[in-house]
């Protein structure tokens, strides 16, 4: 009888330990082990993403954001691919101002094409060589403006990324795809952008590589 009751306190004694040393490790494992997921998922993900968004964006490019506009809305798209992509932008400026009365504007504009004119510029990128990517913004004029011809001859982009971009009413940016190519036959030119609705702007930066 006394050997079965010291049995059955020890066994007692035993089970006490085991299940009070599995609460413990219970208490003092999971805890952190929790606490650090959540802040690898919460906090150091969505950085690490930023950071190689960044990265992806600029790949140690430079990039120069130039533009052509008349009455502004392709001045505002070049600002916001500037902001998104960073780099450095420049407006492309003629000597002779078109007129602000967009009929008149729309006379001289349809001479110049006619007579495939190349009106002076004002603008010049003194270090053109030293830019790796170019987006070029323009409204459609039919095709690009006669500015922009200018422009794109007076640098040679041999070996350079050029990204077009443009305005219109409703036209498409391919109406003036075969000019920019002409203008610049040695470069990469990438998808252009009919930039119309600004939503499409950020997609298109991704879909090409710049963000
Ligand atoms: C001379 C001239 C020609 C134009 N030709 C076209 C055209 O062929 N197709 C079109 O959709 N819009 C045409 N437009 C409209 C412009 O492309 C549009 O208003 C553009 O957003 C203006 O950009 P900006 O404000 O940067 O000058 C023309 C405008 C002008 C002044």
């Amino acid at each position: 009888m006394k050997k079965f009751f010291i049995l059955a306190l020890s066994s007692l004694m035993i089970f006490s330990l085991t299940a009070c040393g599995n609460s413990n490790m219970a208490n003092s494992a999971s805890p952190p082990k929790q606490t650090a997921a959540t802040v690898t998922d919460k906090d150091t993900a969505p950085n690490a993403k930023t950071t190689e968004d960044k990265t992806a964006n600029s790949k140690g490019k430079k990039i120069l954001v130039t533009y052509f506009s008349h009455s502004g809305n392709t001045k505002r798209v070049a600002e916001q691919i500037h902001n998104l992509v960073g780099g450095d932008m420049i407006e492309i400026k003629t000597v002779v101002p078109y007129p602000t009365d967009y009929n008149e504007c729309v006379e001289v504009a349809k001479k110049e094409k006619e007579t495939n004119a190349r009106p002076k510029l004002s603008t010049k990128v003194d270090n053109m060589a030293g830019y790796d990517v170019i987006f070029v913004g323009y409204p459609i004029w039919w095709t690009a403006p006669m500015p922009i011809y200018t422009f794109l001859e007076s640098y040679d982009l041999s070996g350079k990324t050029v990204i077009p971009f443009c305005t219109s009413y409703s036209g498409d940016i391919a109406k003036s795809m075969d000019a920019i190519k002409s203008l610049c036959p040695n470069a990469n030119i990438l998808e252009g952008l009919t930039a119309n609705d600004a939503s499409k702007i950020e997609p298109w930066l991704s879909r090409i590589g710049m963000r």
